[in-house]
């Protein structure tokens, strides 16, 4: 997998559209959106997030990419522009997969096509597809019973992504020049992002109400076809997100950054590999504490085992935050014992702790927080683990997962207000309440 890596980080190259290059080159700065209808229905999120779940555990050693899957419930979205001229496209931003991919439209007299819902490859002067020679090629999966003539000119790399619920996306592979902003509102084009041109979409995480009207996917995951390991070097091999709590009104602006945010005095966790899941961003959590107490809990119930299962991964695609069974039911117990508001007229499916707020106007609810490996402590506040379900109802926004075929998910809203720092050099995670005015 490396001699592809190294190829691609060359194919790589980034020309500022100034000639006065300047140290912002090395940030790029994407705004982060929720897109209306956002599901508030915590019940479709936490089926959504079901759903994703199912598909991220499958594996499957001779597809490179298959592990990732992005329903878009609770989704955070990316405004990419790409082509020439650009072409404006909503796109999951998803550290739980790899490739970057969007409709594409073979449309060539697009006018009476809806803009800005499909890419035209047709009306963009620097669309290129991929050889099937290639070796940037190599780094996808391709269909069945397509073979690759390398004798001849025209034969474009065809890709195929399955999801385990039988969702697809497939069309060719491709180059294209993408024009982002760094921070300080320069712009900055990048000429060879590999990316799916999807002409063939079927299945309920690419198509319909989950994905939430998304143009394709922005993979932010570790493998060398992601984004972040396509920008790579250029940007330090690093890149941050802020995810803003989108119930805000006015909801404050959150944001994808490539490059060092050096402003931020962050806390550290490493990055662990699971070679079995290389996609995924693991960390390891060490303890949790209630009101500062510690649960018992065996170290075991985090750890990884040999055939890949366990662990901890932390995903901006998925809404909801999945722990251990054990884990899970202790938390549960301790935060029954110490809430003592009165338990809502009616239930909320799949939801094993809800509370009618009705009587509080600022309900104080016990303080929740993960020591990881490292030793830094991870102390979200309690709007990040309890979710509204309804006017006065808030449920506790945790999910059991059974071991040992399964992971822990440290969700999206789990992470909202943090900056999150993803370090593939340094393979190191780092985190920091204050991070999230930007740099
Ligand atoms: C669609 O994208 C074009 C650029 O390709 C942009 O000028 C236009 O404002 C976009 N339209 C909408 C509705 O976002
Ligand atoms: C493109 O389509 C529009 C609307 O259907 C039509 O008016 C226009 O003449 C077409 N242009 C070309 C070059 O075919
Ligand atoms: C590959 O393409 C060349 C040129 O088009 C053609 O002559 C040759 O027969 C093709 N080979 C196969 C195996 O299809
Ligand atoms: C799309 O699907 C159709 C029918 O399944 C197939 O004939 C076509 O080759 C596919 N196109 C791409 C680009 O994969
Ligand atoms: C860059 O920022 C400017 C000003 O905020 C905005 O008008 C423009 O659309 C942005 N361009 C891109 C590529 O995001
Ligand atoms: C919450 O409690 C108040 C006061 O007891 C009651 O009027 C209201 O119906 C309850 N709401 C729900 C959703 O249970
Ligand atoms: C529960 O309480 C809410 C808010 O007071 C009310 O609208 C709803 O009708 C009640 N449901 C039942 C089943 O009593």
């Amino acid at each position: 997998m490396s001699i592809f890596l190294i190829s691609l980080l060359i194919l790589i190259h980034l020309s500022p559209s100034s000639p006065a290059a300047s140290d912002d080159q090395y940030h790029l700065k994407l705004p982060l959106l929720h897109k209306p209808p956002f599901p508030t229905n915590p019940t479709q999120s936490l089926s959504s997030d079901l759903l994703r779940l199912s598909t991220l555990h499958k594996k499957s050693p001779q597809l490179p990419l298959t592990s990732g899957a992005s329903t878009g419930s609770g989704q955070y979205f990316v405004d990419l522009r790409i082509g020439t001229p650009p072409q404006r496209l909503l796109l999951v931003a998803d550290t739980g997969s790899d490739l970057v991919w969007v409709q594409c439209s073979a449309c060539r007299n697009c006018s009476n096509h809806p803009p800005n819902t499909s890419f035209f490859p047709r009306h963009s002067s620097t669309f290129s597809p991929h050889h099937c020679f290639d070796a940037s090629c190599k780094l996808i999966p391709h269909p069945r019973h397509v073979a690759c003539n390398h004798t001849r000119r025209h034969s474009p790399c065809r890709y195929e992504y399955s999801y385990s619920d039988g969702s697809l996306t497939s069309g060719f592979f491709s180059r294209e020049t993408t024009t982002f902003n760094t921070s300080s509102g320069n712009v900055v084009k990048h000429s060879k992002l590999a990316f799916g041109c999807g002409f063939n979409l079927s299945g309920p995480s690419v198509t319909g109400p989950s994905f939430n009207g998304a143009h394709g996917v922005i993979g932010l995951g570790r493998r060398p076809i992601s984004l972040p390991s396509q920008l790579g070097r250029r940007f330090g091999n690093k890149f941050s997100y802020c995810l803003m709590d989108y119930t805000l009104s006015p909801p404050p602006t959150s944001f994808l950054l490539f490059g060092n945010n050096l402003a931020v005095k962050k806390s550290y966790t490493p990055l662990v590999i699971n070679p079995l899941s290389p996609t995924f961003y693991y960390i390891g959590i060490k303890s949790v504490f209630i009101e500062g107490v510690k649960l018992p809990i065996s170290p075991s119930t985090w750890a990884i085992d040999s055939f890949g299962n366990g662990g901890t991964i932390v995903d901006s695609g998925t809404t909801l935050t999945f722990l251990p069974d054990p884990v899970y039911s202790r938390i549960l117990k301790v935060f029954k014992k110490l809430i003592k508001l009165p338990s809502p007229n009616e239930t909320t499916p799949g939801f094993d702790l809800c509370i009618n707020v009705s009587t509080e106007s600022r309900p104080s609810l016990p303080k929740m927080s993960f020591k990881l490996v490292g030793n830094s402590v991870f102390s979200p506040p309690p709007s990040n683990y309890f979710i509204d379900t309804a006017e006065d109802v808030k449920c506790l926004a945790l999910q059991p997962v059974g071991l040992p075929s399964s992971f822990s998910v440290i969700g999206n809203l789990m992470q909202q207000g943090f900056l999150f720092e993803f370090d593939s050099d340094r393979l190191r995670l780092g985190f920091s309440r204050r991070g999230c005015a930007g740099p």
